[in-house]
């Protein structure tokens, strides 16, 4: 017996696809000399053929609506089939499946190229053992989920957004499962014999594997010399992540707690100008202790990818070489405010202090520790460079003086291939 299989369809239950659709019939419409269609009109495109919608949505006679849909194509398979994502919580259903033992394939309309190509850009591809694709656009369901169904499964489910899905699952002798985050209303899938419905990605791994332990999630931090640039990039990171399907929450230290944002107002006001060094590293720690079981630990066991705004490096290089307490007191202050939570993977946004202290002087008002006199900022600079050569694997360092985008690009590219590494 081949234990318990999972199908899934593909656009409208693992990714989303309506912007690369949207993208490419607006380029077409350009290309063909044809007013831009609104939202309400793109909407109508996805699902039934192209070479239909063209015709009755844009009011192309037949031959036009064929050169459209090469001219779609032609986008759709270079850029288009990449502009779309990956549903939040998708990633944390699949790993959940797995790790419960059940086999997974996909099951699509879809061309195999560029079913391929989306799966293998997202990183699902390791998670399905077949993927059975249209050969042509008139291909049935139930037929694809026929060459993919191995004859000794024990039990099998087709999870699907729309009432196709639903009718090939019923017509192969397997489960239907419907799901209405997709383009298909629960009216739809019931009419069409869903036999149980999902709502959200996780509820399918619960329905399929009940009892089923959501994957622990990840916690990540950005760390970075004052004026590096880590809140632009952890909005950019965060939107990213999200396309991959990642439920992203982002978080900041000192603070991300009421109590630990009350101590951030001590630590960073310039009024308390006496603060001696042990006081604002015990500070430091009592933020992050709270911060720590309020937020990080609750939010990882959920399945949740945190990401934070500074973390203990910040310490050892701030306190422990700023303030020249030292790395190991530092270490020795914060053990019973972080005990074994510490990040799975640290990004360092690179930057010569003196230009991160240009910046920010330009940009806002100086806190307490932004204001302190160069020195104690080639310190923290010096402290981090330290921190990273004795742990280098657990840090992504991007040179912060290159562009916004191409920042970017380089710390997403880090952090998803450490996600999806850990995900396996
Ligand atoms: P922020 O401006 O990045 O929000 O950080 C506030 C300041 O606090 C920043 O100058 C760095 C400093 N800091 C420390 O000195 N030690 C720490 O442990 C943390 C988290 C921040």
């Amino acid at each position: 017996m081949s234990g318990k299989w999972v199908f899934f369809d593909l656009d409208g239950t693992l990714t989303q696809s309506e912007e690369g659709i949207f993208n490419c019939v607006k380029y077409a419409a350009e290309r063909m000399g044809f007013p831009v269609p609104e939202e309400a009109v793109l909407r109508k495109f996805i699902g039934p053929p192209l070479i239909h919608s063209f015709q009755e949505y844009l009011g192309m006679t037949e031959a036009q609506a064929w050169k459209a849909q090469e001219v779609y194509r032609e986008r759709y398979t270079t850029v288009g089939k990449f502009e779309n994502q990956v549903y939040p919580g998708v990633r944390s259903m699949l790993r959940a499946l797995a790790g419960a033992g059940a086999r997974m394939g996909v099951v699509t309309g879809k061309p195999e190229n560029s079913t391929r190509d989306i799966l293998a850009h997202f990183g699902l591809i390791g998670f399905f053992e077949g993927i059975s694709c249209a050969a042509d656009a008139r291909a049935e369901k139930e037929h694809l989920i026929r060459a993919i169904l191995p004859e000794d499964a024990e039990e099998a489910w087709m999870v699907g957004d729309r009432r196709f899905d639903m009718e090939g699952g019923t017509a192969a002798g397997v489960h239907p499962l419907g799901v209405t985050y997709g383009y298909g209303s629960e009216e739809e899938l019931r009419t069409a014999g869903a036999e149980r419905i999902a709502h959200t990605p996780w509820e399918v791994a619960e329905i399929i594997c009940p009892g089923v332990r959501k994957p622990a999630g990840a916690f990540l931090s950005v760390e970075g010399t004052d004026g590096s640039g880590k809140s632009t990039q952890i909005g950019l990171l965060t939107r990213t992540l999200e396309k991959y399907g990642f439920e992203v929450v982002h978080s900041r230290e000192p603070g991300g707690t009421p109590i630990a944002e009350k101590i951030r107002e001590i630590l960073l006001d310039r009024g308390n100008g006496e603060m001696c060094a042990e006081t604002e590293a015990l500070l430091y720690a009592a933020a992050r202790a709270q911060h720590v079981r309020e937020v990080i630990r609750p939010a990882v066991a959920a399945g949740k990818v945190l990401l934070c705004d500074r973390f203990l490096d910040s310490s050892v290089a701030y306190q422990g070489g700023g303030r020249r307490l030292g790395v190991d007191r530092v270490l020795a202050i914060n053990e019973p405010a972080v005990g074994d939570t510490l990040p799975l993977m640290t990004v360092y946004l690179d930057l010569d202090h003196r230009i991160g202290l240009q910046r920010r002087s330009r940009a806002a008002e100086l806190d307490r520790l932004e204001a302190e006199e160069e020195d104690f900022h080639a310190r923290v600079e010096a402290g981090y460079h330290e921190l990273i050569s004795r742990n280098p694997a657990r840090y992504a360092v991007v040179d912060a003086r290159m562009s916004r985008e191409e920042i970017a690009e380089r710390i997403a590219s880090a952090v998803l291939s450490r996600l999806m590494e850990a995900e396996h």
